[in-house]
């Protein structure tokens, strides 16, 4: 979603630029960036990619502060009039702002009755109109901010310049917010992947904290005053290195054998596996498994794995309709949080929720820095890497992993003897990405088509989900899932000579029961494609149109092996169709509004 950079130093322009750029990922539908050049702040601002601001950014300027953004538009359209930075009515302030100011008409109110007009239709645009008003009053700059950020409400990072100052301010709540300082160098940024080559540690901001960097000082305050925050090493791998490959989507496919090894590496050692040591878990009755899009398909798989190893009452909820659905939680419940960024909004509101009612809850998280990372009572890393591609893969299949491990160390827990890496040491065994030419050849076909079902039963209809998101989000083909015994109670009426159904069938002792329902698919005239990790023999392999083969593995990560030739598929279908499947349309990697 929105990015923010600011930087004071050499070539702003390029800096802040080049910022951006590394923040695409995120999604977004305007860019901008304020200079301060000499006494007059300067803007640019442009609808769409980031190349349009490129194109009226000056090549090279005297500026040596700055401050940039990508925006996703929540208030108001995506224009260059709502994109930001905002700017103080005096234009002495400027302004970038991720997050959302939810008192913003009220204090849009107040401040009309004392005069303020207003240009655009965000809420960002009155916190730069706040900052005024306290200076107007004699308030200092960072007076002013403190008084700012003490009327909002809401979630925020900002980075501020102010045209009088050579001072980066910022502030952050609930919104992620770093600071890095590389000589007398400073760079401001929501993710820390624009650090990258520019320092080698970073300065992770908290909620409630507020502060000024200049060229010679980093002050950072509280509400008791002025505060510390100590540096983090910065260590983020190869992850922009697209090596031969055309797009991240591809590459982090393939990068999931490594974050399987990796995971493997990281479990094997004792304190790592032995987190919830500390913890006693007999009280606990029943565990909610909680997350969005993909992480949510992880959750049914993961929900289903603790089951399987515990016997304990497990259940899975996206995260939107935990923070109010009607839930019994207490303190006999465990809440397990499944967020890639550990930054979603509502994945962040189900662990207030949870939180609330004393449940245990329990983080299976990519980005380790991230707010869910540092909030949840335990937190378990997934050891992907950095993902960048808007659709999910490597995540996903260490998601998997690291609830296997997770449901593993719980039964060791409460039964003993259990190896948790068992099943995961039994997939990197066995491992392997495919017979790809057969993935392409399927591709091929589907590009064309827009009636495509997935069908399964238990564990295959989760990986069916997540088959199906990957070739929405990719190849925006109007696919859907259902549960094979389902087939006759509606969907049928759907089907006709132009539906593919895909059927997966990875479970011995259902195999027969869900190719079954295909046949009634196949009997209205749809196009049975068969998803299995047995060997058929001629005369069954001919019932099909088409047959994608995996290996068969034996325990619950099967889930991993089932859902690689379809990650691959989507990609394939995507760039068939012209489409970049590292951006899809509409898409935000992370989404950091309700
Ligand atoms: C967005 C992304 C999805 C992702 C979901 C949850 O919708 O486009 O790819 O699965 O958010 O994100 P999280 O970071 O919480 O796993």
């Amino acid at each position: 979603m929105c990015g923010i950079v600011g930087f004071i130093g050499k070539s702003p322009e390029k800096v802040l630029l080049d910022g951006l750029k590394r923040l695409e990922y995120r999604g977004y539908d305007s860019a901008g960036i304020a200079l301060k050049n000499g006494d007059d702040i300067e803007l640019f601002k442009a609808k769409g990619e980031i190349r349009n601001l490129e194109k009226i950014v000056p090549d090279k300027t005297s500026a040596e502060i700055g401050v940039g953004h990508t925006r996703w538009a929540t208030h108001g359209k995506p224009d260059e009039i709502n994109a930001h930075p905002h700017v103080s009515s005096d234009k002495k302030w400027a302004i970038v702002h991720n997050g959302i100011i939810e008192n913003y008409l009220a204090i849009k109110a107040k401040l009309n009755a004392f005069g303020y007009e207003f240009y655009s239709e965000t809420d960002t645009e009155t916190v730069a109109k706040l900052l005024e008003y306290y200076q107007k009053k004699g308030y200092d700059e960072i007076t002013s901010l403190n008084k700012t950020v003490n009327a909002l409400k809401g979630s925020y990072a900002l980075g501020i310049i102010n045209k009088n100052s050579d001072c980066l301010y910022f502030a952050k709540n609930k919104s992620p917010l770093f600071l890095a300082k590389s000589g007398d160098e400073i760079m401001l940024a929501s993710d820390i992947i624009c650090f990258k080559g520019f320092a080698k540690e970073y300065y992770p901001l908290v909620d409630g904290i507020f502060g000024f960097a200049s060229k010679e000082k980093i002050v950072f305050y509280d509400n008791l005053g002025e505060t510390e925050i100590k540096p983090l090493p910065l260590d983020l791998g190869e992850y922009d290195n697209l090596n031969t490959y055309k797009h991240f989507m591809i590459k982090e496919i393939y990068d999931t054998k490594t974050a399987i090894k990796n995971i493997i590496e990281y479990y094997g050692v004792k304190e790592n596996c032995d987190r919830l040591a500390d913890y006693d878990l007999s009280e606990i009755t029943k565990v909610k498994f909680v997350g969005c899009g993909t992480a949510y398909h992880a959750c049914l798989l993961g929900a289903n794995m603790l089951f399987e190893k515990t016997g304990i009452d497990a259940t899975s909820y996206v995260a939107s309709e935990f923070r109010y659905g009607n839930l019994s939680l207490d303190n006999k419940t465990m809440v397990v949080l499944v967020s890639q960024s550990g930054e979603t909004a509502d994945t962040l509101a189900a662990f207030e929720r949870a939180k609330e009612s004393g449940a245990f809850t329990v983080g299976i998280v990519n980005v380790e820095y991230s707010t869910l990372s540092k909030k949840v009572d335990v937190s378990f890393p997934i050891k992907a890497g950095v993902e960048i591609a808007v659709a999910s893969t490597k995540a996903f299949s260490s998601q998997l992993c690291v609830l296997n491990i997770f449901a593993g160390i719980v039964a060791r827990k409460l039964f003993k003897s259990v190896d948790p890496l068992a099943d995961v040491r039994a997939l990197y065994e066995k491992f392997d990405y495919g017979n790809v030419n057969d993935f392409k050849l399927l591709a091929d076909v589907l590009r064309y088509n827009d009636k495509l079902f997935m069908i399964g039963r238990g564990d295959d209809y989760c990986v069916a989900q997540e088959a199906c998101l990957k070739i929405k989000e990719t190849s925006y083909i109007n696919s859907n899932t259902y549960y094979a015994g389902e087939l006759k109670h509606g969907f049928l009426a759907l089907i006709d000579e132009q539906s593919y159904v895909v059927v997966f069938a990875t479970n011995k002792e259902i195999f027969g029961k869900t190719v079954c329902n295909a046949e009634e698919a196949k009997a209205r005239g749809g196009k049975i494609i068969l998803f299995t990790c047995f060997d058929l023999d001629a005369s069954d392999a001919d019932n099909f149109y088409y047959i994608i083969k995996t290996k068969e593995l034996g325990n619950s990560l099967q889930a991993v092996l089932n859902i690689i030739p379809w990650q691959i598929i989507a990609y394939y279908i995507s760039v068939n169709k012209g489409i970049n499947p590292d951006k899809p349309r509409n898409l935000a990697k992370s989404v950091t509004v309700e």
